[in-house]
């Protein structure tokens, strides 16, 4: 395929700014307007690309022109048959997926790490997610990849499923045998989809695992911002086959998207395809590059593992993006947490994101050499400060409590229905036996240990009482401090 330079849509608005087109329409702004504080931040030429569906540009809602033409070059360059812009982020797609697949009460197999956005399609569609667990590393405290055989296994116990929902890779860079588990999920006549937000990258280089759409999968949802070069919201939703009814996917993305749509928005995505189609094996190469670099020189670092590609091929790890970096400081007896502080603090770095035992890096086309080094020596740094904050036997107590993480509870109302019932806040022991109306989830497991519409059994209040004793940080729950959690009113 020959690279194509064409961008439409950035072609579209520069016409339409080159014209100086008097605005009497939406934004307010009218393409900058001077002394505007913004204006001073920005400059002016962000407003003028500032626009929404005036003519000679288009409308997301109904595609026919400079979108639609965008949209088809993209479903070229990523493999689909057909690709829908995302403007409210990764999660719109996958909300819009759950919705056109499911109808109130339909079953849907999902993973129990799986993204909250998610969860918010099961409760917006009325679906019953079976949840199945991915498999895990107590070492790192990281959920893996899924296994096919759970899948399989998982789809005999709920033969009603109507669609099964995998997360490819996952937050750490690791991917399931998707070729397999596609011809598994087939064999059922029902689709799969993939929230592959964390690689739409993936198989442009030889050394990237392949993409979802490659091995099979129907729809996939990439976060074009989170790796690629478009602005923060701005993702893809990609299709194929016909186990999914288009006509009631686009009609879940127009309940779900934004009628103001923001050019800004879409010309980045415009953007980041071009820079694919144009660059991308160089882009990857230098990414794959600065990922090496930095995961030689961590690996020498005293104290510091990093999750590496020799673990691909055990139970859970098909292939590993190596551009998601997950480096473990539990050795040096301080959390993540404590350490993407200090780096923050000392040496003006931000990581992706840390937890109890790991800091994660996404290395990007942004990257370069001198970030990797400054990393370097903010490491070197950071373990001669000789920081302490965490003692070797409290490691221990909190890893005991992650592998005695009890089975996933027993749903007895769809996410909806606790989701729309009124709740009460009580504290935890006293909620043992009551229905759960909020999420509770914590790094490590980052899996979710109670999601709503579940039963709060004994099992799970000991073990919530156990993680968060250990001094393991909540998250999303209504009380952080985990002294109460939120039930359905009897
Ligand atoms: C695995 C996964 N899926 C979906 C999302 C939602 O993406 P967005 O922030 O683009 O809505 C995220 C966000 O971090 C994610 O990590």
């Amino acid at each position: 395929m020959a690279p194509t330079p064409r961008a439409p849509i950035i072609e579209a608005l520069r016409k339409y700014i080159a014209n100086g087109t008097v605005r009497f329409h939406m934004p307010g702004h009218k393409g900058g307007i001077r002394n505007s504080v913004l204006t001073e931040f920005l400059g002016n030429e962000v407003f003028a690309a500032d626009v929404t569906n005036v003519p000679g540009l288009d409308d997301l809602h109904q595609a026919h022109g400079v979108i639609k033409e965008a949209q088809d070059l993209a479903a070229r360059t990523f493999g689909a048959e057909y690709t829908y812009f995302l403007v409210n982020g990764s999660s719109c797609g996958l909300q819009a997926l759950v919705t056109a697949v499911c109808n109130p009460g339909d079953r849907i197999l999902v993973p129990r790490n799986l993204h909250r956005s998610i969860l918010s399609g099961i409760i917006l569609s009325g679906a019953v997610p079976a949840f199945f667990l991915p498999e895990y590393d107590y070492n790192y405290g990281i959920p893996l990849g899924t296994l096919a055989e759970t899948i399989q296994k998982s789809l005999a116990q709920n033969p009603d499923t109507k669609a099964v929902l995998l997360v490819n890779p996952t937050y750490h860079g690791v991917t399931s045998n998707i070729s397999v588990i596609a011809e598994i999920v087939h064999n059922h006549n029902i689709p799969l989809l993939v929230d592959e937000a964390h690689g739409p990258h993936l198989g442009f280089h030889e050394d990237l695992p392949p993409s979802s759409l490659r091995q099979g999968a129907d729809a996939v949802v990439h976060g074009t911002h989170k790796i690629l070069t478009a602005f923060t919201q701005a993702s893809m939703l990609h299709l194929q086959g016909n186990l999914i009814n288009r006509q009631r996917l686009e009609a879940a993305l127009k309940l779900l998207q934004s009628t103001s749509t923001s050019y800004l928005l879409l010309a980045s995505l415009d953007a980041a395809r071009a820079d694919m189609d144009i660059n991308g094996k160089q882009l990857l190469r230098n990414c794959l590059e600065l990922s090496r670099y930095l995961r030689e020189n961590i690996r020498k670092c005293a104290g510091l593992a990093v999750f590496e590609e020799e673990m691909t091929g055990r139970p859970g790890v098909f292939g590993l993006d190596p551009i998601k970096i997950t480096i473990s400081v539990k050795e040096l007896e301080i959390t993540g947490i404590i350490a993407e502080q200090w780096l923050r603090d000392h040496f003006d770095i931000q990581v992706e994101m840390s937890d109890l035992f790991n800091l994660l890096l996404i290395v990007g086309p942004g990257n370069s050499r001198e970030d990797a080094d400054c990393f370097l020596k903010a490491l070197e740094t950071m373990i001669k400060a000789g920081l302490r904050n965490l003692q070797d036997n409290s490691i221990h107590k909190i890893m005991n409590s992650i592998t005695l993480m009890p089975d996933i509870p027993e749903l007895v109302v769809s996410p909806r229905e606790a989701f729309f019932s009124q709740a009460v806040s009580l504290p935890l022991r006293e909620a043992v036996g009551r229905i759960c109306s909020e999420t509770v989830a914590c790094y490590p497991p980052g899996i979710p240990i109670i999601c709503p519409g579940e039963i709060i059994s004994k099992d799970i209040a000991d073990y919530l009482v156990l993680v968060r004793d250990a001094g393991v940080h909540m998250q999303g729950c209504s009380d952080p401090s985990l002294q109460n959690i939120l039930v359905v009113k009897e």
